[in-house]
């Protein structure tokens, strides 16, 4: 892009996202008049017109939610829900608001996640905190949470472990959901944990999670009625494809599933019949393409009735057996 200095401080380019851009950086740095898509107006910032300019800059920007996000965004800078935005469109914003505002834009233009620069997500219905010590949980996971609540007995005490917590949502959602299920989480990263224990607190769950740093079956002992896990089951070449919001800022240790995807995969289904309980489930998100390779493990490990259940998108995503 090309662009020369105007006035001191400022820019003048040549497409409409920099002038939009130039409106944003014009109106912070204090002066009250600015252009903006070639009207000229006299006037602070108010929040309508702030979330109005910053749909459009998130839209050239591929945000792909760009008036959703700005909502979020500015919720988060104001220290207000979004509720507030709604209810007082024409509140002018202060300098510190200002600032505040312009330095969470910035970095999501830049390809900040969402949820680090807000530090949370809601998952299931629950509110978690969010960090780049774990990947921030998808939605394909709440299904994956759907199935493990369907397959799990209510009526009585249930053992759950949840392999590669990651933040904490499978888990702290199962303790939440299954008042008797005590939940084993087990992740590698101490980081991880630490995290998976914040959120089980934030939601009254702690006492009813083990957490165990530990490398997949390592540290957990015991049979359980369910285990539960979204492996790393990205293959290793295809890593570079991936966005850089997910590539720069999510933790290579959660997306990594070695050369064709499935090293991680292969590894849990290796222990796993070891700690099912006779009526036990096994329940693991996987790769599009992976459910064959996935199925026939499961078979040779000797797991009952294996099957790839679809995501919300047709696309295979889930696998689940029983024990031998
Ligand atoms: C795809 S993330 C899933 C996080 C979370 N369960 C979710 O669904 O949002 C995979 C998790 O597995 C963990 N992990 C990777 N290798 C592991 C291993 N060998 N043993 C235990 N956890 C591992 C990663 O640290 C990461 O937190």
């Amino acid at each position: 892009m090309r662009s020369f200095s105007l006035l001191a401080g400022f820019h003048y380019t040549e497409c409409l996202n920099s002038l939009q851009e130039f409106a944003i950086v014009f109106s912070i740095t204090g002066h009250f008049a600015r252009w903006m898509g070639g009207r000229t107006l006299a006037a602070e910032w108010t929040i309508r017109e702030v979330l109005n300019w910053t749909r459009g800059y998130f839209k050239s920007a591929g945000i792909s939610q760009p008036r959703l996000e700005a909502e979020i965004l500015l919720a988060h800078a104001l220290d207000v829900d979004r509720l507030h935005l709604y209810l007082t469109p024409d509140k002018p914003l202060t300098r510190d608001e200002r600032d505040r505002y312009r330095t969470v834009v910035k970095k999501r233009q830049n390809g900040t996640p969402l949820q680090h620069l807000t530090g949370e997500v809601s998952f299931y219905g629950l509110r978690f905190r969010a960090g780049k010590d774990a990947l921030i949980p998808r939605p394909e996971t709440e299904e994956l949470l759907d199935h493990a609540l369907r397959f799990t007995p209510r009526d009585r005490e249930i053992r759950c472990l949840d392999l590669g917590t990651g933040s904490g949502v499978i888990a702290v959602c199962l303790a939440r959901y299954l008042p008797r299920a005590h939940v084993t989480a087990v992740d590698i990263s101490s980081a991880a944990i630490n995290l998976a224990g914040v959120n089980a607190s934030m939601n009254g769950v702690e006492d009813r999670i083990e957490f165990l740093e530990s490398d997949w079956f390592d540290r957990a002992s015991g049979d359980y009625d369910l285990i539960v896990s979204n492996p790393p089951y990205v293959a290793r070449d295809e890593l570079a494809a991936l966005s850089s919001e997910v590539r720069d800022h999510e933790p290579r240790e959660a997306l990594d599933g070695g050369v064709r995807g499935l090293e991680e995969i292969d590894r849990i289904l290796g222990g796993v019949c070891a700690h099912l309980a006779g009526d036990g489930h096994v329940l693991i998100e996987i790769g599009a393409s992976q459910g064959e390779d996935v199925v026939q493990r499961m078979l040779e490990v000797g797991l009952q009735e294996p099957k790839i259940l679809v995501d919300l998108s047709g696309k295979d995503r889930f696998a689940v057996a029983g024990a031998p």
